[in-house]
């Protein structure tokens, strides 16, 4: 059997905690999408630990790691995340596996990330530049190199196929660039590669659900950034839904159990695109500085704003959620007062779905307001202690998403976590 978690809004949600919070139920954890994009941030022991490529289960012993076919590798940063995370004693050798058919991160693709945003000016995605999106169009492309390649004989011919091919389109859009350096750290960082475990990890993961082990596939980015749900083309280049983890590991849909689906309590996005609930103003800054909302990889600060039901509900529905999770809880315990976007007010009607184009100088959230609460949520312990202004919010969005909540997360620590029993 095999469960997934994965985000509901833009990224963020605070899916490492969750991860690794539920990593003791399963015997192995497995990424599926997305790459160097991501980052899963873990407290150990009040160290903070933020993971990209590497699954979240790492520190967990007992627990195997799978880096998914769907997910594409940088082999000079996953060398650099590995040894950091070996230094605190983990023995990756041993508990990470990785697909032979995950797609590789090239020197050149990073380059062509930057110059693709860079000809977009006005209209740039607000890409991480990690080379996400050209690999990914080198794989449907048919161009692109798979780790199982750097154990063949013509990997270096075909990377140099690759790279001048890239280095052509680079020409043409007026980018002459030199990647000795580049290739240089590439090459070492192959070497490093070569020492983990590379298997045909879609055999190994149906072996292992035959021998009744539990599977928690952990998605990246979130539902909004989904190359076809997400407020395309302001998305990244994977399927990070549900559906997501079949192709992006090779397990067939009838194995799928429970999803657990991440929302924070209110909302965030980094990079460029709409976001209706978005509050460009003091509010906005005041949660900001509250949720301490700056990127996990690239340190930019988040955009801000109120929760959105309509959003949330067709993340929901797409994914197929069983368990709903609300993170982040503890920072509205600074506001004045909790609004829920509950519709959208577009050309002059009421709606609860989620647009094809949103154009936001047509689109206004409609807004139910609750007045904040009287204790602050991050010193509440158990269900029964959760103040009724809160207990409303969280039956709002029960009721908007009919999907029930599981836990609510009430600050960093592991502890901080509620279980909502009846649920
Ligand atoms: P890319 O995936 O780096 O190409 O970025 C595409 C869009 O997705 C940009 O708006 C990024 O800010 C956003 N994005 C990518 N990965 C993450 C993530 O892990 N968290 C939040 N946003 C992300």
């Amino acid at each position: 059997m095999v469960d997934v978690l994965l985000g509901l809004q833009w990224g963020d949600e605070g899916k490492g905690k969750i991860v690794d919070f539920l990593a003791n139920q399963y015997d192995i954890i497995a990424r599926f999408q997305g790459g160097p994009n991501a980052g899963h941030t873990l407290y150990l022991k009040d160290k903070k630990i933020v993971l990209h490529t590497i699954p979240s289960g790492v520190f967990h012993e007992k627990l195997l790691n799978v880096i998914g076919n769907g997910v594409v590798i940088d082999p000079v940063s996953f060398k650099v995340e590995c040894e950091e995370i070996e230094s605190l004693g983990v023995n990756l050798q041993a508990c990470m596996l990785i697909s032979e058919r995950a797609h590789l991160i090239l020197p050149t693709h990073k380059a062509l990330d930057k110059a693709s945003e860079l000809a977009k000016g006005m209209n740039k995605i607000g890409s991480t530049l990690k080379g996400i999106g050209p690999t990914y169009m080198d794989k449907t492309g048919r161009n692109g190199l798979r780790v199982g390649d750097i154990l063949k004989n013509d990997f270096l011919e075909r990377y140099q196929i690759l790279k001048e091919k890239h280095l052509t389109i680079l020409k043409q859009m007026n980018m002459d660039l030199q990647v000795d350096v580049e290739e240089t750290e590439f090459f070492a960082a192959i070497a490093a590669l070569k020492k983990y475990q590379i298997i045909a990890a879609e055999y190994w993961l149906n072996e292992q659900i035959a021998a009744g082990k539990k599977i928690l596939a952990e998605g990246a980015q979130g539902t909004m950034l989904d190359i076809d749900f997400g407020t395309y083309p302001f998305v990244t280049s994977s399927n990070t839904v549900t559906a997501g983890l079949c192709v992006g590991l090779g397990i067939a849909p009838k194995h799928v159990g429970k999803v657990y689906g991440i929302s924070k309590a209110y909302c965030t996005r980094v990079g460029s695109g709409p976001f209706p609930t978005e509050l460009d103003n003091e509010i906005g800054e005041k949660l900001r500085k509250l949720g301490f909302e700056f990127g996990a990889t690239t340190g930019r600060p988040r955009r801000c704003g109120w929760i959105d039901l309509v959003a949330l509900k067709y993340a929901c529905m797409i994914n197929g959620v069983t368990d709903l999770i609300i993170t982040k809880a503890d920072v509205l315990d600074g506001m004045d007062s909790v609004s829920v976007c509950t519709s959208y007010q577009m050309y002059g009607q009421s709606t609860k779905q989620f647009p094809y184009d949103i154009n936001e100088a047509n689109l206004s959230p409609e807004y139910t307001q609750i007045p904040i609460w009287d204790k602050a949520l991050s010193d509440c312990k158990t269900q029964s202690d959760l103040p009724e202004n809160f207990i409303k919010l969280l039956e709002i969005i029960q009721q908007e998403t009919s999907v029930p909540i599981a836990f609510v997360s009430n600050g960093v620590g592991r502890e901080q976590l509620i279980l909502l029993q009846g649920n």
